[in-house]
């Protein structure tokens, strides 16, 4: 951050607060944070165990028993702050983040992602006289880094090396996934953050700058505006959701890539001149010496040259502007997040949708149009199977949706769970197309898997909720989901866009023959409906709440599904399971007899999901299967079809209405997610940020 002097540390901290309460979706067992002191003492760390919130208090309280001064002004500062989701080490005040490398906070890190071989980088640095006191991956690399910072200082005689050159030599060391922001007492005023395989963003905001005013574009440079004379506030951040607050000009750093932050007075005096400047490697265009931002690409190649550490390369990037709005990552008037977001699924359809359907005019046939997929379609059509990957919600979007791609494009579709298609390292041919579906674009499992396809030469598909993430970076082509930004950890809107862009896929990809083209005509009109028809399943809101009263004590729940909502069963029961912390199963109906039939008696609670399709006599089988052995029931059935379900009203029925039965998955899972919304509220959980969950899973 970069002051007008009279700015306070107490609005440094504000500012680091509420980035981390923007991140807190992303992981919330614990929080850190460093500011600077004055007078050159070395920056202040506070940590805890619990959510932000307790982090806040615990820093007030301390500076109210300190002499630490919050109204004290700054004309420069750099603050880092981290908010955690444990992986090695349980969460704990020693295992926060900012990590450090020991007494006097040489070097602080804040980490994102996993370091692999930390176990051997740790055994190395204990036998230079490092001691370790969290049992964190990550302490190894502020360790790291004051170990080189050492060496290369004794080996020189005096402090000649840059901040980034001791973070470039650090990266050499690491393997694994990672974004990083490097704090150092030696390096006052500076921040160099890096990142590989996890994703890390600069905001860039003049001060007194309205957000509208957006970087313009020169040739591929880029001319930051300048309000004559305004310092600037620079932001790093894993997120877009923690900056857009703040300004919407952003960078998204490549992998590999070091970005390297540092201000001083005369730099903002320097700025006064009122020039415009560009971010294009490791000087402003007017001709300071060093400072400002300054973007660097790791080669690992180029090893160390003859003497000190090697001087990175710099490279040129251009800013963007985000999409997203402030409101969407607000709550607006409703109480938590799923719940917003399941509301929500009118709007986000649409949007998804949006520009992608083409209505039949006289002459003119209903289409799909998706940008993103135009030049591979006819690859994707010759493909021998495509192969959908995915975690969670986004593997079961890809499975309600397997049936319509199959039927319209004529190729097999077959499903992997990402993790597992890593663990038999599956067969993936050159042939074949492999989708992966994801809505934060960064799951570790999911983006490995992709790696692993690229690899074996298929073409890579991505359908993902995050522009820019690394799985859109990293596939040929695909379709972006447009859902917004979704901060509840279980997926909803994500999941419901999901099935229809890959509906839209089947139809694009399919043949747009005389034979098929009232099917497709119908499913463009049901495509077309779908909000309407969201919004009328939205008034269920009262009658899940009943439900889940009737439910919130019980231990387990089943949840039967075939054919298209199959996928609707698995995704109901997940629901319930990760935010109600109630156990269920999704059960395929067709294998009732092989084994859950021996679950059935008059206590368990099973519901049944039997709306109006080809499979609908076979679920009428079951449910009077089920009925026979006196299944405590709970039938899912097309409006106006409670009758034909066959118990004579002595089940609940939950009557849906009626769509195209594709897309009958996203109107079917609309009344269980808010079933799982309920029954969470009712059992005193936490809905938006569930007990040892998160919302991206970066590491493995
Ligand atoms: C986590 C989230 C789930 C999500 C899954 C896959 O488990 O809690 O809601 O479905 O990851 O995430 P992705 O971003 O790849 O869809």
């Amino acid at each position: 951050l970069n002051y007008n002097v009279n700015r306070e540390r107490r609005y440094i901290l504000e500012v680091l607060f509420n980035g981390l309460r923007r991140l807190e979706y992303r992981g919330y067992d614990s929080a850190g944070v460093s500011i600077d002191t004055s007078h050159s003492l070395p920056p202040i760390v506070f940590r805890n165990e619990g959510k932000i919130e307790s982090l806040v208090k615990s820093v007030y309280e301390e500076v109210a028993s300190t002499d630490l001064e919050l109204e004290e002004s700054f004309s420069v500062h750099a603050g880092i702050a981290h908010t955690r989701w444990a992986t090695h080490g349980a969460p704990s005040h020693r295992n926060s983040h900012p990590q450090t490398s020991g007494p006097g906070n040489d070097f602080l890190v804040v980490h994102n992602g996993i370091i692999t071989n930390y176990e051997v980088l740790k055994a190395t640095l204990v036998r230079h006289g490092f001691t370790f006191e969290s049992e964190t991956d990550t302490e190894v690399i502020p360790k790291l880094a004051k170990y080189v910072f050492d060496k290369a200082n004794e080996e020189e005689g005096e402090q000649t090396v840059t901040f980034s050159q001791v973070v470039l030599e650090v990266m050499r060391h690491l393997e694994g996934a990672y974004a990083l922001i490097f704090k150092s007492r030696h390096y006052p005023n500076e921040l160099v953050a890096c990142k590989r395989g996890s994703p890390l963003l600069l905001g860039v905001k003049e001060l007194n700058d309205k957000m509208s005013n957006g970087p313009s574009r020169n040739e591929g440079h880029l001319h930051l505006p300048s309000k004559n004379g305004q310092p600037k506030e620079l932001f790093l951040s894993s997120d877009a959701s923690a900056i857009v607050e703040h300004t919407k000009n952003v960078l998204e750093f490549e992998d590999g890539e070091i970005v390297h932050l540092k201000f001083s007075i005369s730099e903002v005096r320097l700025l006064d001149s009122g020039n415009s400047y560009s971010l294009i490697g490791s000087k402003f265009r007017y001709g300071m010496s060093d400072g400002g931002v300054s973007i660097f690409k790791f080669d690992n190649s180029k090893g160390k040259q003859s003497a000190g550490l090697s001087r990175p390369a710099s490279v040129q990037r251009a800013l963007s502007v985000l999409e997203m709005e402030v409101e969407q990552i607000n709550k607006g008037n409703y109480e938590h997040y799923m719940q917003k977001e399941i509301h929500e699924q009118p709007a986000s359809l649409t949007t998804t949708m949006r520009g992608r359907l083409i209505r039949g005019g006289s002459c003119k046939a209903k289409t799909v149009l998706l940008g993103g997929l135009k030049d591979h379609l006819k690859t994707i059509r010759r493909s021998r199977r495509i192969v959908f990957v995915g975690c969670g919600t986004s593997y079961n979007a890809a499975l309600a949706a397997r049936p319509i791609v199959e039927e319209l494009s004529g190729i097999p579709v077959t499903m992997e769970i990402a993790s597992d298609l890593l663990d038999r390292q599956g067969l993936i041919y050159r042939e074949d197309t492999a989708v992966f579906v994801s809505q934060s674009g960064e799951t570790a499992d999911t983006f490995q898997a992709l790696e692993y396809a690229k690899e074996n030469g298929a073409l890579c598909v991505g359908i993902t909720n995050t522009v820019g993430s690394a799985i859109a970076r990293k596939t040929d082509c695909g379709v972006h989901i447009n859902a917004g930004c979704e901060i509840g950890v279980a997926s909803t809107k994500a999941y419901t866009s999901q099935i229809v862009v890959m509906a839209m896929l089947a139809l694009a990809v399919g043949d747009d023959t005389i034979s098929s083209q009232q099917r497709r005509e119908a499913i463009i009109d049901g495509l077309l409906d779908l909000p309407n028809k969201v919004r009328e399943v939205l008034k269920l809101d009262k009658d899940m709440k009943d439900l889940a009263k009737l439910l919130m004590n019980e231990q387990s729940l089943l949840v039967f599904g075939r054919g298209y909502n199959y996928a609707t069963a698995l995704e109901c029961a997940l629901k319930v399971k990760e935010v109600a912390l109630m156990h269920s199963e999704g059960i395929l109906a067709g294998e009732m007899k092989h084994g859950p039939l021996a679950l059935v008696d008059e206590n368990l609670p099973i519901l049944v999901i039997a709306t109006h399709d080809a499979c609908f006599s076979k679920q009428q089988s079951v449910i009077q299967q089920l009925h026979a052995r006196k299944g405590h029931l709970i039938v899912m059935c097309s409006r106006g079809e409670a009758a034909a379900v066959g118990l004579g009203g002595s089940c609940r029925v939950i009557e849906v209405p009626q769509v195209e039965d594709c897309l009958q998955p996203v109107i079917n899972i609309i009344p269980l997610q808010l079933l799982a919304y309920h029954l969470t509220i009712l059992r005193g959980f936490n809905v938006d940020q569930p007990r040892n969950l998160a919302k991206s899973v970066t590491t493995q």
